[in-house]
């Protein structure tokens, strides 16, 4: 095999990083239209095979997600992915998805490959018809595709690898490995493990294909909320961290929980304190890149974080509302008026997602959305966790579950209060929502703190597009 390409100083360092936003947020469209502006595009990784899926069911409007399934390059996949999936006239509008069986430690390879084909899709999409650079961001803790979902957009030419939610200390080296079509593997969290038998999650190219070219190691960039973490990863990471995200705690999505014990507001938010603040002094003198995420959706912000050190900001609530964002343009709609009218709010609920991480909330007065009085159905599963039962075996729960299934499985009654199902929730955001017999699975959007910035773009027309996010961030006139 030829052509291990390091991907070494290809390009200076983008000032800006559109941060990856799942389930489907920063989608291809998105990605690419950031990267043909010269900056990073990040496609989200997660949960993407669920998308890929469902876009088929949906007839694949513009023939998109087949045109880039022909480049495919593993034998045989796409076809059977699209004698599976693919409606051409679309769903009945009351026929319910079909969905994929829910990941575990170890999975079928027909399985593995439509999570592989899925990234692929995904991040060839967003680098076609232009050289820029594109990422792609998964969660750490979403431990079980992630192997073949890194796999997937290496196959498609991926520059840059960027995950947080969690220690990705095992990525690096699994990014080498997988460049040479190596098998990689991951230590699987599992709750009441024995130590004496430790589940390792695996990939192994070689049993899908023969590959004849080496592939690019794309970069990689750790999300980190503490210089100390970041600290860690650039010592005993597998392989080479190339940079660091520093997400603070206003950032949209997920935040990490404020350090010592948590406090919450007498609103139930969780309070972060000078603990939380990371030293940027100790981010410089690591020698690597850094970027600034959080509220840094500002020209002054870039600059302060450029005068800081960061070689710029990661943003993601502005880019969440353009016209490019994979959400659904009717939600998109409906919270630019009610950030217009004032009739907004972001709760940092610190129970509604089932990983235990405080996940803000945007509640906009008389939208609807996933609330306590959801149905529980545990069908996507991509947050369940594995767990050891009393007779050794492996198996897997959610919080978010049925509470008594959860219950069954060993799980504690207080772990369920509150918890949303981000997995369905996420994907209605994105206008693929589930359909019960009682009606639709709800939205259940997330954002920044700083959700009213969306304003200075959004007053004139209601709606602008990525571009216009750079130009406003760069301090320029959109192109
Ligand atoms: C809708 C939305 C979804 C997000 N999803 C993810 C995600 O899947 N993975 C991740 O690492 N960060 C996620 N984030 C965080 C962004 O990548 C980014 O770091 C953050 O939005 C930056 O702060 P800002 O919201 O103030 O711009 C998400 C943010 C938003 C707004």
């Amino acid at each position: 095999m030829t052509d291990n390409l390091e991907r070494e100083d290809v390009a200076p360092h983008p000032a800006i990083i559109q941060g990856g936003m799942g389930i489907g947020v920063s989608n291809w469209r998105l990605a690419r239209a950031v990267s043909r502006q010269g900056q990073l595009g990040v496609v989200s990784g997660t949960s993407i095979d669920t998308v890929l899926v469902r876009r088929l069911q949906d007839g694949d409007p513009g023939g998109h997600v087949r045109r880039a399934m022909e480049r495919f390059p593993i034998p045989g996949v796409s076809k059977r992915v699209l004698e599976r999936y693919f409606l051409p006239c679309g769903r009945r509008a009351d026929q319910p998805y079909a969905v994929l069986p829910m990941y575990r430690a170890s999975v079928s390879l027909a399985r593995q490959q439509i999570t592989v084909l899925a990234n692929f899709v995904e991040v060839w999409l967003a680098k076609e018809g232009h050289d820029g650079l594109v990422g792609v961001n998964l969660l750490t803790k979403v431990q079980m595709p992630n192997l073949a979902s890194l796999y997937g957009a290496m196959l498609a030419g991926v520059d840059h690898v960027l995950m947080g939610a969690g220690i990705p200390r095992e990525i690096p080296g699994a990014l080498d490995a997988l460049a040479r079509h190596e098998p990689a593997s991951l230590k699987l969290d599992v709750e009441n493990a024995t130590d004496a038998a430790p589940v390792f999650l695996s990939f192994d190219p070689s049993k899908h294909w023969q590959p004849t070219r080496l592939l690019t190691r794309p970069r990689f960039l750790a999300i980190v909320s503490a210089h100390t973490l970041a600290a860690t990863l650039a010592r005993k990471a597998t392989g080479r961290v190339d940079g660091f995200v520093v997400e603070g705690p206003t950032a949209g999505g997920h935040n990490a929980p404020p350090r010592g014990e948590l406090q919450l507001s007498s609103d139930g938010e969780p309070l972060y304190g000078e603990r939380d603040v990371v030293d940027l002094e100790k981010m410089r003198e690591l020698g690597l890149p850094f970027w600034l995420a959080g509220g840094t959706g500002t020209a002054d912000s870039v600059k302060a974080a450029r005068a800081r050190g960061a070689a710029g900001v990661q943003v993601g609530t502005l880019f969440a509302y353009c016209d490019e964002s994979g959400l659904a343009p009717k939600l998109r709609a409906e919270v630019i008026a009610g950030v217009a009218k004032g009739a907004t709010r972001i709760r940092t609920d610190p129970r509604a997602s089932p990983t235990g991480y405080p996940f803000k909330v945007v509640e906009v007065e008389g939208m609807a959305r996933q609330d306590d009085t959801r149905v529980r159905v545990c069908d996507l599963g991509y947050l369940r966790t594995a767990y050891r039962t009393s007779t050794g075996r492996l198996d897997y729960r959610c919080p978010a579950e049925p509470v008594e299934t959860y219950l069954a499985k060993g799980g504690r009654l207080e772990d369920t209060i509150g918890r949303r199902c981000l997995c369905n929730g996420l994907t209605a955001n994105i206008g693929l929502p589930q359909r019960r017999s009682d009606g639709e699975e709800l939205p259940l959007i997330t954002s920044g703190d700083e959700l009213s910035s969306i304003m200075q773009l959004a007053s004139a027309r209601g709606s602008y597009g990525a571009a216009e996010v750079i130009a406003h961030l760069l301090g320029r006139a959109a192109s």
